[in-house]
C-alpha cells in the first residue's frame, strides 16, 4: 500500500469565508469559484444570508450579490456560527458599528474559545460589544460609530487582525495595525482585489473604508492546511509519490514547506501563478528516506498553526527529537490541540512530551492500534486517519468532523491509495 497520483484540495477554508464576507460588503454581483463547502463555510453562509445577502448555490460556486454595509439588514434571529472560530471573530468586526443590534452564538466547542481578544481592539474603535464573562460567546454587538484608531497587536493572529480591518472599513479615516510577525494575510490581499484603500508596510497596514468596494469573481486556490495530510501521508508510507495541484503557496501560509526543506524532503513546486492575488503552484512530492527531525518555534509557527497535529505525526516518522515551541494557540483551537495530539499519538506509542506551549517528540516509533477519539476536531480525525496509515485497525471515536473543513477527505484519500 502506498500513496499515488494527483489530487485538487478543496477550496481554501480561509480565502472561501473572506471571499463571502468581503463580497457581501462590496457593491455588485461575484462569483466564487471552487469554494469550499464544509459546514464552517455554510455557518458563514447562514449568517450572511440571515443579514439579507442574497447567495445562490452552483456546484462548487457560489454567487454572492453585495450592497455595501448599508445593504446589511437586522437579523431576526440569533446568528449561529457553529464551531467555525473564523466565522465568529470576522463577524465581530463586520457586525461592530451598524446602526443595528445583532447577537452571535456558537456550539460548545466554540463558546469556549476566546473572544476577548478580538473584542478589545474593537473597543478601541468604538465598537460596543458585551461578551458572556468578558471574553466568550453569546456576544452582543450594539450600534455605534467606528472611529479611526491605531492599533497594537499582542497576539498573532489573522482572525483578529480581519475583525479589525473589517471594522475599520466603516470610517473614511485611516486606522493603522501594526502585527507583531506575520499572520496570513488573505483578508488584506483579497481588499486590495476588491478596490480598498488599503496598504500594507512591511507588519503595519493602514486601512481606511474611504474607497467603496467593488463586488469581483474569485477563484479559491486549493488549501494547503488540507493538503497537509497527504504531504504527511506521502512522507511517512514508503513508495509514496503524489502531486498535489492547485494548492495555495501564499507565502503566509507555507510553513510546512519550510518545514520539507528542514527535514530534507523531496520535493519541487511547479507551474506558479498568481490567481486574484493569491500565490497559487503543484507540490511534486515523493516518499524520502532518512528524514531529519525538524524545529518550529517563533515567527514560523502561524504559518502552519493548523498543519501542526499532523506534522506532530510526522516526528513520531522520523528518528531523533523534533520539538515544537510558542504554540499556546493550540490550547484554543477546536480543541486543546496540546493535549489532544499528546493524547492521541501517546495511545498509538508515540514518544511524546507535553510543553505548555508544545511537544518534543522523539521517533522513530511504531505506532500501534487502539482506540483513540478525535475530541470532535476535524484536524485530530484527520490526522489519525493518515496515522491509520500505519496501523490498520486503529478505532476513531467521532470520526465525523472532517466535513468542518474538508468533507471529501475520505474519498480524496482513498482515491491516493494504490
Ligand atoms: C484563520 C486563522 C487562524 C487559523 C484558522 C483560520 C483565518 O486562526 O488557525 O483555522 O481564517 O483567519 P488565528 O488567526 O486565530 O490563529
Amino acid at each position: 500500500m502506498r500513496l499515488s497520483g494527483e489530487i485538487f484540495p478543496p477550496g481554501d477554508k480561509s480565502i472561501t469565508h473572506r471571499a463571502l464576507m468581503l463580497n457581501a460588503i462590496s457593491y455588485g454581483k461575484a462569483k466564487i469559484s471552487h469554494a469550499l463547502l464544509s459546514e464552517d463555510i455554510y455557518a458563514t453562509i447562514s449568517l450572511l444570508k440571515a443579514l439579507g445577502v442574497k447567495i445562490t448555490m452552483d456546484n462548487d460556486s457560489l454567487t454572492v450579490i453585495g450592497n455595501g454595509f448599508e445593504g446589511l439588514m437586522p437579523p431576526d434571529k440569533l446568528l449561529d456560527c457553529r464551531n467555525s472560530g473564523t466565522t465568529a471573530r470576522l463577524f465581530l468586526g463586520l457586525l461592530s458599528g451598524l446602526n443595528f443590534s445583532s447577537a452571535l452564538i456558537g456550539d460548545s466547542s466554540l463558546s469556549k474559545r476566546p473572544m476577548g481578544r478580538v473584542v478589545k481592539y474593537l473597543n478601541q474603535l468604538n465598537g460596543i460589544i458585551t461578551l458572556t464573562d468578558n471574553n466568550y460567546l453569546p456576544a452582543k454587538i450594539f450600534p455605534s460609530e467606528i472611529k479611526a484608531n491605531e492599533i497594537n497587536l499582542d497576539v498573532k493572529s489573522a482572525q483578529v487582525k480581519s475583525a479589525i480591518l473589517l471594522a475599520a472599513l466603516k470610517n473614511p479615516d485611516i486606522s493603522i495595525i501594526h502585527e507583531i510577525s506575520p499572520t496570513r494575510n488573505h483578508t488584506e490581499l483579497m481588499l486590495k482585489y476588491l478596490g480598498a484603500d488599503i496598504t500594507v508596510n512591511d507588519l503595519s497596514i493602514f486601512v481606511s473604508g474611504k474607497k467603496k468596494l467593488s463586488a469581483s469573481d474569485i477563484i479559491v486556490p486549493g488549501d494547503i492546511s488540507s493538503a497537509a495530510f497527504f504531504i504527511v501521508g506521502c512522507l511517512i508510507v514508503p513508495d509514496s509519490e503524489i502531486v498535489i495541484r492547485n494548492c495555495g503557496i501564499n507565502p503566509t501560509r507555507t510553513g510546512i514547506l519550510q518545514v520539507l526543506d528542514q527535514i530534507g524532503a523531496d520535493y519541487e513546486i511547479k507551474n506558479r501563478r498568481t490567481v486574484c492575488n493569491e500565490a497559487v503552484g503543484d507540490i511534486y512530492l515523493r516518499y524520502t528516506k532518512n528524514l531529519r527531525p525538524f524545529r518550529l518555534d517563533k515567527e514560523l509557527i502561524p504559518l502552519l498553526i493548523d498543519e501542526i497535529p499532523v506534522l506532530a505525526l510526522l516526528a513520531t516518522q522520523i528518528e531523533e527529537t523534533s520539538i515544537i515551541r510558542d504554540a499556546l494557540e493550540l490550547r484554543v483551537k477546536e480543541s486543546d490541540r496540546i493535549k489532544s495530539v499528546k493524547e492521541t499519538l501517546t495511545s498509538l506509542g508515540a514518544d511524546i512530551e507535553e510543553l505548555s506551549d508544545g511537544f518534543v517528540i522523539t521517533g522513530k516509533s511504531k505506532l500501534r492500534p487502539n482506540t483513540v477519539n478525535t475530541y470532535n476536531d476535524h484536524r485530530i480525525s484527520m490526522m489519525l486517519k493518515i496515522a491509520k496509515l500505519l496501523c490498520n485497525n486503529l478505532n476513531i471515536i467521532n470520526p465525523d468532523s472532517d466535513k468542518i473543513s474538508y468533507p471529501d477527505f475520505e474519498n480524496d484519500l482513498k482515491k491516493l491509495l494504490k
